[in-house]
């Protein structure tokens, strides 16, 4: 077992839920044991799609205690910071491409006081990672291209996870410092050992889990979840 292995956290997209009663959806997923939950803020310019932004998060903050995970699909990155503060977020992610300053950025988040996340989309190198782990809480390491809930998982993730997973492991060893290692995109109860084998400790699911469309559904689609996790 890796050294720096966390406990493992599910976290939900909400960009899967129904938004017309999103307050409900949110509370449904969370007392069927979602960790975190999952926030895709897309901009139709970074990514070819347009969804939510602050105003959101800040209503839904007062539903739930569970840890906001923003993922910025967003360019460019800085200006929106300040505001996902504001708004309640705990954990801001956004990708190498899209800010001009990595370190910079990085900064800025936990100079807001959130914890800060760099996403690798299918075909980014880890090497931007190399140079800024000290300032990392999480690394993202996308399964799909971002954009669109519900795309196949891309297999090619699990050999990029594993060697995520040597450098943070050695990062650990070598300064004590734990970077969680979360995948999202196309994961299901059918791949989730698979890639929790391969290193990962967080895992987002949207489709597979707000596809169920009831409480009885999200609860067991996370527990399912949970026991192939502990399995693997
Ligand atoms: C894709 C988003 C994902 C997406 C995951 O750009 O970042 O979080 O909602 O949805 P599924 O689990 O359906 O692939
Ligand atoms: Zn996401």
């Amino acid at each position: 077992m890796p050294v720096s292995r966390n406990t493992p956290v599910i976290a939900p997209s909400i960009l899967s839920a129904d938004f017309a009663r999103l307050g409900e959806e949110i509370t449904d997923v969370v007392a069927a044991g979602a960790d975190w939950i999952h926030f895709d803020v897309m901009d139709n310019h970074y990514v070819p799609n347009l969804t939510i932004g602050p105003l959101v998060c800040e209503a839904i903050r007062p539903v739930t205690k569970a840890p906001i995970d923003v993922h910025l699909m967003v360019e460019p990155v800085d200006s929106l910071i300040p505001m996902f503060a504001k708004a309640g977020a705990d954990i801001v992610t956004f990708h190498c491409e899209a800010s001009r300053h990595i370190d910079r950025t990085l900064q800025l988040i936990a100079s807001h006081g959130m914890k800060a996340g760099l996403v690798f989309n299918p075909a980014t190198p880890l090497a931007y990672l190399e140079d800024v782990l000290d300032k990392i809480d999480l690394i993202l390491l996308m399964s799909v291209n971002p954009g669109f809930g519900g795309q196949s998982f891309i297999e090619a993730t699990l050999g990029k996870i594993a060697r995520a997973r040597a450098v943070l492991d050695r990062h650990y060893e070598e300064t004590g410092h734990s970077i969680r290692l979360e995948v999202d995109g196309g994961i299901k109860v059918e791949n989730i050992a698979r890639v929790a084998r391969a290193g990962a400790d967080s895992f987002v699911a949207g489709s597979a889990v707000f596809g169920r469309k009831s409480p009885e559904g999200y609860r067991e689609v996370i527990g399912r979840m949970r026991e192939q996790i502990a399995r693997a």
